[in-house]
């Protein structure tokens, strides 16, 4: 099976730029009523009839918990040397509070031990949209006691992995999470509070802080590197017409969906423009927490957005109309690779000082190509998306901003959260009734552009 480079040669990264894989507990552990794991949002949200457009859940998953060695060699093969993964919270501490469950700390370990005898560096994320029902059962993230419980988690996993792991994001995508989990209820845990979801923002972008301070706490030392950083969605979000109204509410959406969570991690600061939306949210001292030293920027890019204004009787201010002009995903996502480099290129020219080196925690796309006659994946269209982002990448850099990473999403087939099981992002194909792994063309084309790297001096 030939994995052709479209564009002739593989894109080249400078040496000693980090290329990696992403996952996601919920996402691919399965085995979620083993060894004392509590039940999280996801297991709720899904078991709802109507939440999931095929009717699945994470209960299975991709049986990553009883597959870890199978894994972790696939991730060898592909000489990928970076793999990011989430913690269950609820398997390590199963309401969300108090001692942690040795059989939820004994799976971690297992994991990043695997992963460093095989000379992988594990990237943890701590919470990855899969929050503790118990916790959800006293209001979840917008309750300002989920902070707490969550610095407390925290300091569990710094202690207990501080000694092997270095790299560490406490929340991905807290844009996500508020706006489709709080806000419109298209994810766990379901809720449809429109701007009062913004509670949900303002406690997540706490939890970052409040976690970052804990790790440097239990996971650094003087003889031990700790590298902590946040795993953002972004991507720009252009105007659907030159309308004032579409230019002004694509501002906006702008500033909620980007500005809001890198202006505070950044700059400790919201961004004006939002400042009388987000009027009360903020108590003494919580910008101060926020504003950690991160050691790394992540950025999970997918497509750009595009925005008009809503009309007059809508319920929020703006309207999600189609990119067009582009090929899609299988998902209908539009695939720009040129709005990456775009959005990498303002990003460090708004914020220059004030930026740490660019991590791209998560990009891949969803074809769902299944193995044909002769048992293989062609899933050239996705070969096609990684090898154009990674030119993107390139080019930004060349212009001066400082990439140092690429995780692809995704190393399996996932459960793809409201899409269950139906959208395929991994490089490797998982069938859904024996769990076996195929690695499709796309993981061969990314092992032979690895190997087709310069190696650092
Ligand atoms: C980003 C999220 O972090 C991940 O969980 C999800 O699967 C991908 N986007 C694709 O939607």
């Amino acid at each position: 099976m030939s994995a052709s480079s479209p564009a002739g040669g593989f894109p080249l990264l400078p040496p000693g730029f980090r290329f990696g894989t992403s996952t996601a507990a919920y996402q691919v552990e399965g085995a979620v009523a083993e060894d004392g794991r509590g039940p999280c949002i996801w297991d709720t949200f899904s078991a709802q009839p109507g939440r999931i457009v095929d009717g699945t859940t994470g209960a299975v998953a991709a049986d990553h918990y009883h597959r870890v060695g199978e894994d972790v060699a696939l991730m060898k093969e592909l000489g990928a040397s970076g793999y990011r993964f989430s913690m269950s919270w609820s398997r390590i501490q199963p309401t969300g509070r108090g001692r942690p469950n040795p059989a939820g700390l004994a799976f971690y370990d297992r994991l990043i031990d695997t992963l460093l005898g095989n000379d992988i560096a594990p990237m943890v994320t701590l919470y990855h949209a899969d929050l503790p029902q118990a916790l959800e059962d006293e209001g979840g993230w917008i309750n300002r006691g989920t902070v707490d419980c969550f610095a407390e988690y925290a300091a569990i996993v710094g202690e207990r992995f501080g000694d092997r792991v270095e790299h560490w994001v406490p929340v991905n995508e807290p844009n996500v999470h508020t706006f489709l989990g709080y806000g419109n209820g298209q994810q766990a845990p379901g809720r449809t509070l429109m701007f009062d979801a913004l509670w949900a923002a303002h406690h997540l972008l706490l939890a970052h802080g409040r976690a970052a301070i804990e790790l440097r706490r239990t996971a650094g030392s003087a003889d031990r590197e700790v590298s902590i950083g946040c795993a953002n969605n972004h991507g720009p979000v252009w105007p659907a017409t030159d309308a004032d109204a579409d230019v002004g509410a694509s501002k906006i959406f702008d500033a909620l969906w980007n500005g809001m969570f890198l202006e505070p991690m950044l700059l400790g600061r919201y961004p004006a423009d939002l400042m009388p939306l987000l009027e009360g949210l903020a108590e003494p001292g919580d910008m101060a927490t926020i504003r950690q030293p991160l050691d790394f920027y992540g950025v999970n890019y997918y497509n750009p957005m595009r925005i008009a204004a809503a009309h007059e009787d809508a319920d929020l201010p703006f309207d999600f109309c189609d990119v067009l002009g582009y090929p899609a995903t299988d998902r209908g996502w539009p695939v720009v690779p040129d709005a990456l480099r775009e959005w990498l290129i303002m990003f460090r020219a708004r914020y220059r000082a004030a930026l740490p080196p660019i991590m791209i925690t998560e990009s891949g796309a969803a074809y769902n190509m299944e193995p044909g006659p002769d048992g293989t994946v062609d899933d050239q269209p996705r070969i096609d998306y990684i090898d154009a982002h990674l030119r993107a990448v390139g080019e930004a850099i060349r212009r001066g901003v400082d990439i140092r990473g690429y995780y692809c999403w995704s190393l399996l087939d996932t459960f793809e959260w409201s899409e269950g099981l139906s959208q395929r992002y991994g490089l490797v194909h998982v069938d859904r009734d024996t769990q076996e792994r195929t690695p499709k063309k796309s993981f061969q084309w990314y092992a032979d552009m690895i190997a087709a790297q310069p190696r650092q001096e």
